[in-house]
């Protein structure tokens, strides 16, 4: 059985998200990318004050908003601002286990202008040492569940076998037991013949907010899934295949600095989120957003073999076009990337990087793009909204 713990990394990393580009960095303010024009942030809010007050007689006042995993605010600063200028006034907890992300957010540029947020440095395991039960109205965590204690293969016989032997079988019995209560209370499924992973700190923060939300509370979480298909590339042409529904770890970072994460088991979340007593609603992140049909996409990778088979190296391609030009982005210069795609915003940037000509582009780009909504992204959203006692 292998631990992934990314708690020590997340407690000394930089103040950036190195090649972590999340999708609230990607759809930032006025931007034209999604079909409301509206940024991720704006958008959430919208969904979440339609989600919790519609019907409500009284708007509830001072409402407590909590971010798990702000980051650096992109999403959490437009959200607050969005629930400000409608009127709705809160006060916000911002919850990071990463000191330098929460001197370097978005949130802090808030607060210094008087906006009612507090940062606690904590680890999200321990989030009901921080959070009163009952005492959240909306709680966020974007695109951080991953980032939470795995476990992964998994030998069957340590969740069969007799308690007593877990301890001579693991030196992580203590996680195991844990797995095991929450599989028992909760319903999760077993399959007695792989070796599965468990995210195990995921499945823990949806039991937690089971406890601290309050009655007609909203809970938005988001992440990398693995149950939505798969996009694969045959050299030729670009196909989806069924999800296996086993966690896959992702390495971000460089061989000297880097952590791994997790992609993210939605079935399982979902069932203990109704296990606790949530009503959820979940689907893919590309169309919580609603992005435009018109965005065109090229993966990745797909275009990482193209460049290898002109000689041109995947990594100069940050160096070489993304930050020369800059000034064709308006928010952010990743906007070009957008969860392993390539937005083909502008081929004429394209075509000049790989050197090729109008014909070139129109046999070897066209045929291998798709536009973003039907490309996956593997991103699911799961809200929780607990009805009124
Ligand atoms: C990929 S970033 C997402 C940032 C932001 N929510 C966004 O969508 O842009 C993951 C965030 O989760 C935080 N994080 C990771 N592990 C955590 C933990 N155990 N407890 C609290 N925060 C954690 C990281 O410091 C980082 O801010």
């Amino acid at each position: 059985m292998l631990v992934n713990d990314t708690r020590a990394y997340h407690e000394t990393k930089p103040g950036h998200l190195d090649t972590e580009t999340t999708f609230s960095m990607l759809f930032t303010a006025n931007y034209d990318r999604t079909k409301t024009g509206n940024s991720y942030g704006i958008i959430l809010a919208h969904e979440a004050y339609a989600k919790r007050f519609a019907g409500l007689a009284v708007v509830p006042r001072n409402i407590h908003v909590v971010t798990l995993g702000p980051g650096l605010g992109w999403s959490d600063g437009d959200f607050l601002c969005e629930l400000d200028r409608i009127g709705q006034d809160f006060e916000c907890t911002a919850i990071d286990i990463a000191p330098n992300l929460i001197e370097n957010s978005l949130l802090r540029e808030l607060m210094s202008k008087g906006a009612p947020i507090k940062y606690v440095q904590a680890d999200a395991q321990e989030i009901r040492d921080v959070l009163d039960d009952e005492s959240v109205d909306i709680f966020i965590a974007n695109e951080m569940v991953g980032d939470l204690l795995t476990l992964d293969e998994i030998e069957p016989e340590l969740l069969t076998c007799d308690p007593g032997k877990l301890g001579s079988l693991t030196p992580h019995h203590d996680h195991v037991r844990k797995l095991r209560r929450m599989i028992a209370q909760h319903g999760i499924p077993v399959d007695p013949a792989q070796r599965l992973a468990y995210n195990l700190g995921g499945i823990q923060l949806v039991e937690d907010l089971g406890s601290i939300m309050r009655p007609k509370s909203l809970a938005f979480v988001s992440e990398h899934s693995c149950e939505q298909p798969r996009l694969v590339y045959n050299g030729h042409s670009l196909y989806f295949i069924e999800p296996e529904r086993i966690p896959n770890p992702y390495t971000f970072g460089d061989a000297e600095d880097n952590h791994v994460e997790y992609t993210t088991r939605f079935s399982d979340l979902e069932i203990v989120a109704k296990s606790v007593g949530f009503g959820c609603e979940r689907g893919r992140l590309v169309d919580f957003i609603g992005i435009r049909d018109d965005t065109m996409t090229i993966p990745s990778f797909v275009l990482e073999e193209l460049m290898d088979a002109r000689g041109i190296l995947a990594s100069d391609f940050v160096t070489r076009v993304v930050e020369p030009n800059q000034h064709l982005f308006p928010e952010y210069a990743t906007n070009l990337q957008f969860a392993n795609m390539y937005i083909l915003e502008h081929p004429e940037i394209l075509k000049q990087a790989l050197g090729m000509t109008e014909a070139e582009y129109g046999e070897e780009i066209e045929p291998r793009s798709m536009p973003a909504k039907q490309h996956h992204g593997r991103f699911e959203y799961l809200i929780m909204t607990k009805p009124f006692l």
